[in-house]
């Protein structure tokens, strides 16, 4: 049996992680999305919060587990009895940094194995800070996230670029 599990900061989760965790449901027996709860990093939305938006993103028949983790990706996966750590490969630019990430973990715990699995087409450009910045700013997200991230990051997320009454009239 073997058990994978996807790290991120998922904030929030978006389609390009969803078909990267149900392509990982296809291939591994087991897995298991570790958001990362970092103390150093604040997020829009706490560990609890980006935990809870992935499960509700997935599908209700799924039997992919979700969990929040601090500390180290490499113990997340032992403290599962994973093997695998999961990663999406959007482009090349990626590359840099997941390569570098993947190393510093296989000499951290080299029973550990990074898989990546490139993101679908249609979710090439999808990052969770470009969602946020265009939701911000008042633009359209539909289809970019599933329907409960969307509602969250509306209600987070006032447009920016709504202009206060008494400016307005001073334009
Ligand atoms: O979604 P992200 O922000 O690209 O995910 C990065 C993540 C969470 C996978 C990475 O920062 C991580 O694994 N952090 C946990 C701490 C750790 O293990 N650091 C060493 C990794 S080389």
């Amino acid at each position: 049996m073997t058990v994978a599990v996807y790290p991120g900061s998922f904030d929030p989760i978006h389609n390009g992680h969803l078909d990267v965790i149900s392509r990982a449901a296809e291939i591994f027996d087991s897995v298991v999305v570790g958001v990362l709860d970092n103390a150093l990093k604040s997020g829009l939305f706490s560990a609890a919060e980006r935990a809870t938006l992935v499960r509700q993103s997935l599908p209700p028949e799924s039997r992919v587990e979700v969990a929040h983790f601090s500390g180290l990706a490499v113990s997340f996966a032992m403290a599962h009895g994973a093997t695998v750590i999961v990663r999406g490969l959007r482009a090349v630019s990626d590359l840099d940094s997941e390569f570098q990430m993947a190393l510093m973990n296989r000499r951290l715990e080299p029973r550990v194995h990074t898989v990546f699995l490139t993101t679908g087409f249609a979710n090439v450009y999808l990052s969770s800070s470009l969602i946020k910045d265009v939701c911000a700013h008042g633009g359209s997200i539909t289809g970019l996230v599933p329907p409960p991230v969307e509602a969250a990051l509306r209600q987070r997320l006032a447009p920016a670029t709504t202009i206060p009454a008494h400016l307005e009239e001073a334009r």
